[in-house]
């Protein structure tokens, strides 16, 4: 192993000596980076102090790695403690030469045929492709807040675009679990032939040009303009074909389908954009009212 691609070793100690005795072996092997597994949801919510559910103690972990390990380490975190960047920071600080992020949440799920608990009948790890929205949040955070080691972002991948995302947010390599248990690790060849396509689409010649640009037009929730008085949507006529998909979206009842098509009420619409992103014809924008 090692010799065609890279091999990164992921690694949980149960106590302070465990890690050590990690260590050692990980130097005896060919893996080419380790990954510190820190954040286990599971050993989370069995309290388990010092092995994976310890997130808290990433640093401490960390500076044992920093000094015993003969290769370069990420280190899983989850956002499952009081200050998820402050403990990122303190693990880079510590000397961490990456950090992959976010670990999965904690989650339940319930079989109402039977009223049991889901899986394993427990809290535990959770995730899946609903969750790129929680991931690309928290990615943004890490990055905006001044990380420079690289990134290595998890969690909710399932499309290229999902992996273009995260690159946009500043992150350096994916993560994938779910997507690849479910569709094989062949996807990975689709997602690398996909982005090749985009990239080639867009000009671009390598990650970097991308890397971190959404970041740029990444507004505070405080800096939200909220009612654009001065925008409503508008429908194209000539590609409304009158699904009546946009009218059960409309929260403010400005959608009307007279015999031409959908019909935007201006003075109903508060440009909230939701009909924008249901059409399946794309047959509706936003534009200014005096436009
Ligand atoms: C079946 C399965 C088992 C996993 N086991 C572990 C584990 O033992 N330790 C760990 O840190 N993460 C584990 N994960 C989480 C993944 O390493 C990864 O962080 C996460 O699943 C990425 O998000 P995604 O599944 O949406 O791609 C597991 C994920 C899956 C789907
Ligand atoms: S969803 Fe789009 S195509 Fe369907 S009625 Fe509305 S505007 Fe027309
Ligand atoms: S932008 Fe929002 S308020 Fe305006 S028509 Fe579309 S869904 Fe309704």
């Amino acid at each position: 192993m090692g010799d065609d691609g890279i091999v990164i070793a992921s690694i949980a100690g149960s106590s302070v000596e465990e890690w050590e005795d990690l260590f050692n072996l990980i130097n005896r092997s060919k893996a080419d980076m380790c990954e510190l597994k820190v954040s286990c949801p599971y050993a989370a919510e069995m309290e388990i102090k010092i092995r994976a559910g310890a997130v808290e103690l990433a640093p401490m972990i960390t500076e044992i790695a920093k000094k015993d390990l003969s290769i370069p380490f990420s280190v899983k975190l989850s956002v499952f403690n009081n200050d998820p960047v402050g403990i990122a920071k303190d693990v880079e600080k510590a000397g961490a030469d990456a950090i992959t992020f976010p670990a999965r949440t904690s989650g339940l799920m319930i079989d109402v045929e039977t009223g049991k608990p889901m899986a394993w009948s427990a809290i535990g790890g959770y995730g899946g492709p609903y969750q790129i929205g929680h991931g690309l949040a928290w990615a943004a955070r890490l990055i905006r807040a001044k990380i420079s080691i690289p990134i290595l972002a998890t969690c909710g991948i399932w499309s290229w675009e999902d992996i273009i995302s995260y690159i946009m947010v500043g992150a350096t390599a994916i993560e994938s679990a779910t997507a690849i248990a479910i569709r094989g690790y062949r996807i990975v060849n689709t997602w690398l032939r996909e982005i090749e396509s985009f990239m080639q689409r867009k000009g671009y010649d390598t990650l970097s040009e991308i890397r971190g640009i959404s970041l740029e037009a990444l507004l505070k929730p405080s800096e939200i303009q909220r009612a654009l008085e001065d925008v409503h949507s508008k429908v194209d006529k000539k590609k409304c074909t009158m699904c009546g998909v946009c009218l059960r979206t409309c929260f403010c009842d400005a959608i009307t389908l007279e015999r031409m098509g959908a019909i935007v009420d201006p003075e109903k619409c508060d440009g909230c954009g939701m009909c924008v992103e249901v059409c399946p014809y794309d047959a509706i924008r936003i534009v200014r009212t005096d436009f």
